[in-house]
């Protein structure tokens, strides 16, 4: 004997030993000898014998033996030879529903908002809204007082009607406590329709159990359920491999949609990546990204509230933090950010342990200036040279171990199905000719590789903190070695 049966025994010796009689969260029954033990949450508890206080008239007040934290003991009612016989055996009365099915199973439900549920099983949200705001008005048979405060959730008689319960609520006029008992064949009697779909949502939010909601929330709402686990493949260019699931990876359903709506369909390095989900879920619309700003300037720039200083332009093309440091991360040396901007890259090569100096070059004076002031914020202004001029220009002249590179590439606006090496706001192919050291170009996703200057490039795809793709960084390893 182990789990909940021993410690019963241990705290009511004298009923041992006792046999759980069916799982039934949020409680468990268990049946001892001479008695019924319920065992819960102590809160839970606590409120079982607070309504059993309350119903101090009714003469189906169950008799508390014994009591301790997180159990009960009652002495059965009726005849002890199954627990829920004993509650069946309380006499019934009647109720009617009213209402919309929403209002009935909100009645049912405290821990499961229906619509959400529902929603989570696949069920259309369209179809979920329908079927919920339809009109009840249907006479049930309830069971007139309750065990008491006790939450059975759902009981299968044996001559198949449900009862569904919920007797969770001390009232002050007693138990008469059934909020919705709903009693009823178990074919299209709509009310208890919805209490079996209560009861097995309940079921799914409390055991995670899913199935039998799904196929009930499918039959009764007219969506078709969605396996809870699906297997993901995501095909593409090259460089996308690797970065989500591995082929055939088995995934949760949510994570399966949200897949679908973050990288299925978007173009990459001249391709496009496809994200194949077997059995199929439906994705739903791409929820509206909603980034607070705040969050974005400290995505951007960590010491944004520091004072940081950008214009439009500077910010468009912003670097965010982490991207701009695990870029820095890959070069070393005396390095050339060839487009400084207002220094999202220069601030995180500055910040590089490997890296000896940076030359920041830009041909806007009022950037350049901005990238000083937030350079100084970071407190790496001294590692720091300010060109104003031209990148192709000040390559040239400089020796470095590596070069930089983060063309305008069209605004905010920029193509995101493709765009061409021409596209880009300078001459990209002029500035990395002039270099014969390491090179790193910062490009749109949607770049096409195909049109990457002569030599020879390594292709990355960079994701940002939401496992978005963002950008691709091609790399050329130094022609020869030159000394900075
Ligand atoms: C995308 S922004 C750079 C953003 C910067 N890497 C960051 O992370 O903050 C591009 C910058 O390149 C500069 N630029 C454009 N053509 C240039 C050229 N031929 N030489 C130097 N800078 C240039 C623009 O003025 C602009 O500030």
């Amino acid at each position: 004997m182990s789990g909940p049966e021993a410690d019963l025994s241990a705290r009511f010796g004298d009923r041992a030993p006792f046999v759980e009689v069916e799982p039934a969260l949020p409680f468990r029954v268990y049946e001892g000898r001479g008695a019924v033990a319920l065992v819960g949450t102590p809160a839970r508890v606590r409120a079982w014998l607070d309504g059993w206080r309350v119903a101090e008239g009714s003469p189906f007040r169950p008799v508390v033996l014994e009591e301790t934290e997180g159990a009960v003991l009652l002495e059965p009612i009726g005849e002890l030879v199954d627990p829920r016989a004993a509650l069946l055996a309380l006499p019934r009365g009647e109720a009617r529903a009213r209402g919309t099915r929403r209002a009935v199973l909100a009645s049912l439900d405290a821990e499961v908002s229906l619509p959400r549920a529902l929603g989570r099983l696949g069920v259309p949200r369209r179809k979920v809204d329908r079927y919920l705001d339809a009109e009840v008005d249907e006479l049930v048979e309830t069971l007139a007082v309750g065990f008491g405060g006790c939450e059975p959730g759902g009981w299968r008689r044996a001559d198949k009607g449900i009862v569904a319960l919920r007797m969770d609520r001390a009232r002050p006029d007693g138990w008469l406590a059934l909020e919705l008992a709903a009693l009823g064949d178990d074919g299209d009697d709509e009310v208890s329709s919805l209490a079996r779909l209560a009861v097995a949502l309940r079921r799914a939010a409390l055991l995670g159990d899913t199935e039998d909601a799904a196929r009930l929330a499918a039959s009764l709402v007219g969506g078709s359920p969605e396996p809870s686990r699906v297997r993901v493949w995501i095909e593409g260019p090259d460089v996308a491999r690797g970065l989500w699931e591995a082929d055939g990876a088995e995934v949760d359903a949510r994570r399966a949609r949200w897949l679908l709506q973050h990288v299925d369909g978007v173009a990459v390095a001249g391709d496009r990546i496809r994200v194949r989900v077997e059995p199929p879920v439906r994705a739903g619309r791409r929820p509206p990204r909603r980034e607070p700003r705040a969050e974005r300037q400290r995505r951007l720039f960590s010491r944004w509230d520091e004072g940081v200083e950008v214009d439009d332009e500077g910010l468009v093309g912003l670097t965010p933090e982490r991207l701009a440091l695990a870029i820095a991360a890959r070069v070393s040396g005396v390095v050339i950010d060839g487009t400084c901007g207002v220094g999202g890259l220069t601030i995180a090569l500055a910040r590089t342990a490997g890296v000896s100096r940076v030359v920041a070059v830009d041909r806007s004076a009022e950037r350049l200036a901005m990238a000083r002031h937030n350079a100084a914020i970071y407190g790496v202004e001294d590692r720091i040279e300010l060109v104003h001029g031209d990148a192709a220009a000040v390559v040239r002249e400089r020796a470095a171990d590596a070069l930089v590179l983060d063309p305008p590439w069209g605004g905010r606006e920029y193509d995101r199905e493709r765009v061409a090496l021409g596209d880009l706001g300078m001459d990209v192919a002029a500035t990395v000719e002039a270099f014969e050291g390491r090179v790193l170009l910062k490009l749109p996703r949607s770049f096409d590789p195909t049109t990457l200057p002569a030599g020879a490039w390594t292709l990355e795809l960079l994701l940002d903190d939401r496992e978005i793709a963002k950008l691709l960084l091609a790399e050329r390893a130094p022609i020869r070695d030159r000394a900075p």
